[in-house]
């Protein structure tokens, strides 16, 4: 019986235990997570999800504040176009937290940033071209390019010296979205280094419509490798999404990934940037408990658990401090959403807001629980405590059950005194 320890990532002639931890954006994926995923020899992600903000939180820097003394007389403005980030301070900001990162860490394992298109932050191909740069300057191992299309995101790496020596990843859901990409990309002679396939029981953000049920993970990933093959094509596929056990992951590396990719099981680690008491509602969660729904103003569907505060909040949009979401006209559905309901609602005192959230403000106080599909089986792989409450567990514990487990099964972690 195979475990997943009987294959490696390979990058060139480097290799990699096959266990890839994913983005969780906004520092979810802790620079904790990700340092122990490089030391155990797997592959780390941080998140570069509002990052002047996780700065201030970890390095004392005053970004935040500094973008919302500027913007002050703005705040009770729907018009939020105006508000636009420092390019200099967003470039800075990352390259703290990267170079942060990257000189804390140990072992054989690499580290990789988690990167957002839809992230459009009011200037959207500005600030992601310092966004990318910013990272592969501060010395990140590799990037990972998510949520969204990114068609045009290699170009905009194109002058930097590392375009070809760091690791650079897409995600896509479908065949045709990889098609795409690489058409789109063609003449930049430089092709992705691993394709992740995320299907449709994965955290945060879906690439898929609401019907994302009719979709299969083990179909699209069959679909990619078959391609790839048949291309002859030499890229690592990494599968993503609903893979829950060491066993889950053996039945991908065995039809030809070169990794998986995990999060959820990951949520229950102390490593991980979810506060505990938090992390304690995710355990708790049922299947029921669990929805995919469109509050998110990006217009994909994301997942997250039912009792979460973002879900039919009305607070006023923090655009002069956040504004990550703002597109390149300086909108946001949340905004509109907002304004629709304080219009209706003249004398209320306390707004709801039910068909979409405030993402930037309840990501950065962990009031939106996204999560994996599987969350609800979290409380299968620990303890309960004696007063009701689940034993938290260490990534290590999680990497190396994925790592060494056999025939679907879950160890649990040795009981704390
Ligand atoms: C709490 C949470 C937050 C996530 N946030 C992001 C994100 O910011 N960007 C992203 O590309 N993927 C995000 N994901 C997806 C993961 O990186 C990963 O691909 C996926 O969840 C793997 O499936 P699993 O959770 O079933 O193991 C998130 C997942 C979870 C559970």
């Amino acid at each position: 019986m195979k475990r997943v320890d009987d294959f490696r990532l390979r990058f060139g002639k480097r290799e990699v235990v096959p266990i890839i931890i994913g983005g969780m954006g906004v520092d979810i994926s802790s620079r904790e997570l990700a340092l122990e995923a490089a030391r155990l020899g797997g592959v780390g992600h941080i998140s570069d999800a509002m990052l002047p903000t996780v700065t201030d939180r970890h390095y004392k820097t005053k970004f935040v504040s500094d973008k919302q003394k500027q913007y002050k007389l703005n705040i009770k403005k729907t018009d939020k176009s105006i508000v636009k980030f420092d390019l200099e301070q967003v470039a800075e900001s990352t390259r703290l937290h990267v170079s942060k990162t990257m000189e804390a860490k140990r072992g054989e394992g690499m580290i990789f940033v988690n990167c957002m298109e839809k992230l459009t932050m009011n200037a959207p191909r500005e600030t992601l071209r310092v966004r990318l740069c910013g990272a592969l300057d501060a010395g990140i191992d590799g990037i990972t390019l998510s949520a969204g299309l990114h068609l045009g995101s290699f170009a905009l790496m194109e002058d930097n010296p590392r375009f070809r020596d760091a690791k650079l990843g897409i995600i896509v859901s479908s065949l045709r979205a990889f098609q795409l990409f690489i058409r789109k990309n063609a003449k930049l002679n430089r092709l992705p280094d691993y394709i992740v396939v995320e299907g449709p029981l994965a955290g945060g953000h879906l690439g898929f419509g609401m019907d994302w049920a009719k979709y299969d993970l083990h179909t699209i990933v069959a679909e990619i490798v078959a391609h790839l093959k048949a291309e002859q094509l030499d890229i690592p596929v990494v599968a993503a999404g609903g893979v829950f056990t060491g066993s889950d992951a053996v039945e991908f590396l065995e039809m030809g990934c070169g990794a998986v990719q995990v999060a959820t099981r990951f949520t229950a680690s102390k490593e991980c940037g979810i506060p505990a008491k938090i992390q304690q509602e995710y355990f708790k969660a049922d299947e029921h408990d669990i929805e995919v729904n469109m509050i998110s103003p990006t217009g994909y569907p994301m997942r997250m658990l039912k009792n979460c505060p973002a879900i039919g909040d009305g607070i006023r949009p923090n655009c002069e401090a956040y504004g990550y979401l703002l597109d390149a006209n300086g909108h946001c559905a949340y905004i509109d959403a907002y304004n629709r309901e304080v219009a209706l609602h003249p004398d209320a005192k306390k707004i709801s807001v039910k068909d979409k959230t405030c993402l930037c403000t309840q990501m950065r106080n962990f009031d939106c629980w996204t999560c994996g599909h599987y969350t609800y089986r979290l409380k299968d792989t620990t303890h309960r405590n004696a007063d009701g409450s689940y034993q938290i567990l260490t990534a290590e514990h999680v990497f190396h059950d994925y790592q060494f487990s056999t025939d679907h099964k879950i160890a649990l972690p040795s009981l704390l005194p």
